[in-house]
Parts: C-alpha cells; structure tokens; sequence
C-alpha cells in the first residue's frame, strides 16, 4: 500500500478497509490498492457528511410549476409549419450522420429477478429475442433507411460488461458491423454503512456498485467516446434505456425540433396515467427545467388539478433524451461532474470485524447515485416533446404487473398489430378488442407504418383474420 493512500485512509478514519490486507496475495493487495486510489477523496467526508451520516434533504422549490411542452399533434398553424420543418430537419440530421446511440444498461435489474445483463432478457412475444437483438435490428434498419453506418454506445457496469461483451460476440453483434458498437463502462461508488464506513465485499474489495445513469456523461469523456463522436462529426445523442423496446431512437420530429429550437437537452415527455405513476416529473424552478423523481415529489402536488379536471404535474418522464455532444464536452470537461447524488438505503452483503461474509437481512448500507436528468437545469436551453405512450413507452422493471415483462409484451404486440391494422391488414380480435394471437413485427424489416405498408404489399398480406397462430412477418 502507497504511504499515500496509507495516509489518506488515516485521514478520513477509513483505516478499517486495510484490517485483512497483509493477509492477501500480490495480485488482491493491487486490487484493493486501485479502488482505493479511485475513491473520490477530495469530497469524501463532504459526502459522507452530506448524504450518509445524515439524510439529504429533498427540498421542494416554492415557485415549482409544471414544464411546458411541445403537444404530439400541433395546436396551431405555426406549430403544424415548425413540425414539418422539424421533421425534414431531423431527416437531414439522420442522413448527415449526424447523430449517435447511446443506451443506459449497467443497471443491475434486481426488481427483474433476472441473472445476467437485463439487455439479453427474452422479451420479444413470438421469436423470444433479446432487448440487444431488438435493438440491434432497429439500428441496423435505420441505417439502411438513411444510409448511415450509426454508432451505438452502450454503456455497462462492472457487472455486467463480460457477461453484455460476450453475448453481443456470441451473437455476432447481430449483424451490425463489431466496429459499430462501443461499450464503455461507467465508474463505480462506494457503499458505505450508516456511521460512515466504507464497507468490504471481500478481504480484498471495497462493496462498489455502479455510480447511476448520471455517471454517463463522465464515462463518455474518460473512455474517449466524446472523441471519437466529434471525429466522426457527430453532434447529437439519441439517449434511451435498455429497458424500453418500443422506444423510436431515431425520431425525426424530435430530432428536428432540438435542433431548430437549439436545445442542449431534451426530453419526451408521456402524459402520467395518474398522481402517482412511477415516472419522473418535468417540472420548472427559477425558470430552469428539472425532473423531480416520483418518490420526492408530495402529495399535495402529484394530485393537484387544473380547473378542467386535469392533473397539473402531467408530465411524465420516460427517460428518452437527446443531448449535444458539446453540452456533454462542456459538463465534462474538467474531468469532474457536479450532478448531485441520491441516497439509497439497500442491503449490501459486507465482510465484518472478523472476516466473515455478512447477509444482512434489511438495509445496512448507503448507496450513492447520479441520475441523468440533474443534467437538464445545467442546460442553456432545453425542449420537451409529448409523445404517444402507445408508441414509446413500454418499460420491463418487474417480473409481472405494471411496468412487467407480461405489460411490455402485450404493448409491444397491440404497437405491431395497430400497424398491420394500419396498413390495411385484417387480424383476429378477442371480444374484449385485444390480438387474439401474439404477433410480432420485426424491427429488421418493419419500424414504422410505411415499411408495414411495403412490406404487406409486397407480400401480399391483407388478411391474418384466419391465423390460428402467433403471426411474425420478418
Ligand atoms: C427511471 C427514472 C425515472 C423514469 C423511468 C422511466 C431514475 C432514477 N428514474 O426509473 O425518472 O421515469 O426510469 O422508465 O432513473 N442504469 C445504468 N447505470 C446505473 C443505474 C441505472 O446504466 O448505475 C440504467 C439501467 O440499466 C436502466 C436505466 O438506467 O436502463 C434506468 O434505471 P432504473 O433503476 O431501472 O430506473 P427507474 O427507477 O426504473
């Protein structure tokens, strides 16, 4: 161990973590030596302070109003023409190569109760592919469709990068060229029992666990993506979370309306289906735009209406954002990121005084996270889009239920069989107007209402009333 770091462990009273050390080998003394010399020591006792020893207080703004944004479908004339506008904009912006992927998915998906990278969960209703594959499918197609080779960043956790590497190798990176794709992995926060301890997975490990989606945009400028996004003249980020399939990715009217309204962020915002919807709330302050989480927002205000009945905090946020690379650049360019963090009180498996491994059956330790979205009131000028929940929003958090892989299924097969019905194609409905049969579209081929239309026509398939079975055109 550096005197250094011998020193700094003396310091801030963290000594502890070196209690097994002259009992490990080589190669352990040099691991615990790296997380230790990565800790975040200027502000560790600020940290400790602030958000463990005592609980960080969520303070509501007095003047919180809810967000303005821009409707679906256009309200007025001149919203209609700035649509069309921003339509051919985001076009433009796809076809220029403008524009890259990004995904969130070092989460570790325990609400899931699924072992291994939520990205390689079976989740399409008919074939059983992967969100990856899916995902790979949709970028492959739209590179096809604007004749553009994409960059898809994918960001991992130590948790999972191996096991997420691997399945994307196995799989042959589902078509897409290797050099498409770009992991990179976010960094990692110390648990920390309530006094303050740091505490130890193993004799030769901090407890580390990934620092949330807020961590991105550092990892994005360590891991040299900012980089190569500005070598390959990338200006814009198409941000989205590896838990929601039916999301656009590349949607030309938010595309276009970020960049005509000159938006450093921005977000799609749903209409909550009631107070209490487990979205984050787009909501303003001091003018600037923030996202006040379900947990933290009151009450009094979730359920507050307008005079016409309606909620007042209705929008809701389903984590799809488009940020400027150079707003990235700016955030990150001192290689710090002041987003504040959020406490989380879990059960984290420790190793006590004497060295034995420790189950605790309730929450012992803090957690710490930086969320994404603390990002929007640090922007110049952002931009909410509403959009069709139908069509965007499918998200699989938990085993069944709302927000379930059982919900995201049914969603994703009401998506694809609206879009048979859409391009003139007849199906089977149960009484209660659901599909009868599972169907499934493949993003391969069909991503959006014209290629369904092509598509049938081509094949020539207007009637799949008669089907007995779970249709896949693919
Ligand atoms: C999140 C948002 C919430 C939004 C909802 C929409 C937070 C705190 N809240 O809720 O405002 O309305 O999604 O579905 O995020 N992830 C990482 N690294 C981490 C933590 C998370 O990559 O360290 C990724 C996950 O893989 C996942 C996404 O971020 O893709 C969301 O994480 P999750 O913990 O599931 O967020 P929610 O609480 O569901």
């Amino acid at each position: 161990m550096t005197i250094q770091i011998s020193t700094l462990l003396k310091q801030h009273r963290q000594e502890h973590v070196l209690k097994f050390y002259n009992e490990l080998n080589e190669n352990s003394k040099a691991k615990l030596a790296e997380q230790l010399k990565a800790l975040p020591w200027n502000n560790l006792d600020e940290l400790i302070s602030q958000y463990v020893i005592n609980y960080p207080k969520i303070s509501i703004p007095e003047d919180l109003q809810p967000a303005p944004f821009f409707p679906t479908e256009p309200d007025s004339d001149a919203t209609a023409e700035l649509y069309q506008q921003a339509r051919a904009e985001g076009v433009r912006l796809l076809q220029n190569g403008r524009v890259s992927f990004l995904m969130v998915a070092g989460g570790q998906g325990t609400r899931l109760g699924f072992d291994g990278p939520k990205g390689t969960y079976p989740i399409t209703p008919v074939k059983g592919k992967s969100l990856f594959q899916y995902f790979s499918e949709k970028i492959r197609h739209f590179g096809e469709k604007y004749g553009v080779e994409f960059t898809w960043y994918i960001m991992t956790s130590e948790l999972n990068h191996e096991a997420t590497t691997q399945f994307f190798a196995d799989h042959e990176f589902f078509g897409l060229d290797q050099d498409q794709i770009v992991f990179f992995t976010q960094g990692t926060m110390p648990a920390f029992d309530n006094s303050g301890k740091l505490l130890l997975s193993a004799k030769d490990s901090l407890a580390l666990s990934p620092d949330g989606h807020g961590g991105t945009l550092l990892a994005l400028h360590r891991c040299g993506c900012l980089e190569r996004m500005r070598s390959e003249g990338v200006e814009y980020l198409s941000y989205f979370q590896v838990d929601n399939p039916l999301v656009s990715i590349a949607d030309p009217l938010f595309l276009g309306l970020h960049a005509l309204e000159q938006s450093e962020m921005s977000a799609i915002m749903l209409a909550k289906t009631g107070p209490f919807e487990k979205l984050g709330n787009f909501c303003i302050s001091g003018g600037r735009l923030q996202i006040i989480e379900y947990s933290d927002l009151p009450d009094a205000l979730a359920e507050s209406r307008n005079p016409d009945g309606s909620l007042r905090f209705i929008a809701g946020s389903p984590a799809i954002h488009i940020l400027n690379r150079s707003f990235v650049e700016k955030l990150t360019a001192s290689g710090q990121l002041n987003l504040p963090w959020h406490r989380a009180d879990k059960k984290v498996p420790f190793i006590n005084d004497c060295g034995e491994l420790v189950n605790p059956e309730t929450p012992n330790a803090v957690k710490l996270e930086s969320f994404i979205f603390d990002a929007l009131p640090l922007a110049s000028k952002t931009m909410i889009l509403e959009a069709v929940r139908e069509e965007e929003f499918a998200p699989t958090k938990n085993k069944t239920g709302v927000d379930s892989v059982e919900s995201c299924r049914m969603m994703l097969i009401e998506r694809d069989a609206l879009r048979l019905e859409r391009a003139g194609v007849k199906i089977a409905r149960d009484t209660d107007g659901k599909a009868k049969y599972p169907i499934e579209l493949s993003p391969a081929v069909i991503i959006d209402d014209n290629d369904a239309i092509e598509y049938c026509k081509e094949k020539q398939i207007s009637d799949l009333s008669k089907t007995e079975t779970a249709i896949y055109l693919g």
